[in-house]
C-alpha cells in the first residue's frame, strides 16, 4: 500500500521540495493542451523509466476511444474508468503518467496522488489562449474524425470557465509546476528535467 507521507507543494526551481526522495514516479497534471502526453513521453525516455499515458490505457482496456466512451457510456462512465487506471498505474515504479486534463475533479484520484509514496506531482500549465490553440491545432489535424477528439473542450468561453473552475485543484495536487507557455516541448522537456534534478 502507498505510505500517506503528506506532501506539500515548493517553489519551482527551488532545491527544498518536500516530494519523497528518491522519486520513483512522477505524474503530469494539467489543462487539455497543456503537453502532458508530450513532455512524459520524452521525460519517460531520457529517465528510461515506463510511460503511461492514461486515456491511452483507459483506450486499450475498454476497448473504444475516450470520445466513443464519452458518446456511448457518459462522463460519469468515464470518470470510474479513469480512476481505475490512475489507481492500479500507481502502484509500478519508474513510471511517469500523464493524467487526463479533467482527472483531479474526482476526489479519489486527488486522495489517491497525495497517499502515493515517492510519487512527485507537476503541474504543467500555459496561459488560456496557449492551450486554447494547441488544442484547435490539435482538432484541426484530426478533423477526419467523427466524435470531437476533446469531448469537453467546447467553445472558447466554456473551455476558459472549465479552465478557471480546476485550477485550484490543479494547484493544490502539484508538488512542482512549470509554465510551458512560450516553451516548445523540447524546451519544457529540459526545464522539467531541470525542476526534477534535485528528486530523482
Ligand atoms: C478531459 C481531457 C482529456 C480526456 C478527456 C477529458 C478533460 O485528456 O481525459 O477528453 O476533462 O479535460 P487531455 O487533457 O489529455 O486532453
Amino acid at each position: 500500500m502507498p505510505s500517506t507521507t503528506p506532501k506539500t507543494r515548493s517553489t519551482p526551481g527551488s532545491d527544498d521540495t518536500n516530494a519523497p526522495r528518491p522519486v520513483e514516479r512522477i505524474v503530469l497534471t494539467g489543462f487539455m493542451g497543456s503537453g502532458k502526453s508530450t513532455v512524459g513521453r520524452s521525460l519517460a525516455q531520457r529517465l528510461g523509466w515506463r510511460f503511461i499515458d492514461l486515456d491511452s490505457l483507459i483506450e486499450q482496456r475498454d476497448g473504444r476511444t475516450v470520445s466513443r466512451i464519452f458518446a456511448e457510456s457518459g462522463e460519469a462512465a468515464f470518470r470510474t474508468m479513469e480512476t481505475e487506471a490512475l489507481i492500479s498505474s500507481l502502484q509500478e515504479p519508474h513510471l511517469v503518467v500523464a493524467l487526463g486534463g479533467g482527472a483531479l475533479e474526482t476526489a479519489a484520484n486527488r486522495h489517491a496522488l497525495a497517499a502515493a509514496s515517492q510519487t512527485c506531482t507537476v503541474l504543467l500549465t500555459a496561459s488560456f489562449d496557449t492551450l486554447y490553440d494547441r488544442c484547435r491545432q490539435q482538432i484541426v489535424a484530426a478533423a477526419e474524425s467523427p466524435l470531437p477528439v476533446r469531448p469537453l473542450l467546447g467553445d472558447r468561453d466554456a473551455a476558459a470557465a472549465r479552465l478557471a473552475r480546476r485550477d485550484a485543484n490543479y494547484r493544490q495536487t502539484a508538488n512542482l509546476v512549470l509554465d510551458t507557455s512560450a516553451q516548445k516541448p523540447e524546451e519544457s522537456l529540459n526545464a522539467l528535467l531541470g525542476l526534477l534534478r534535485s528528486i530523482l
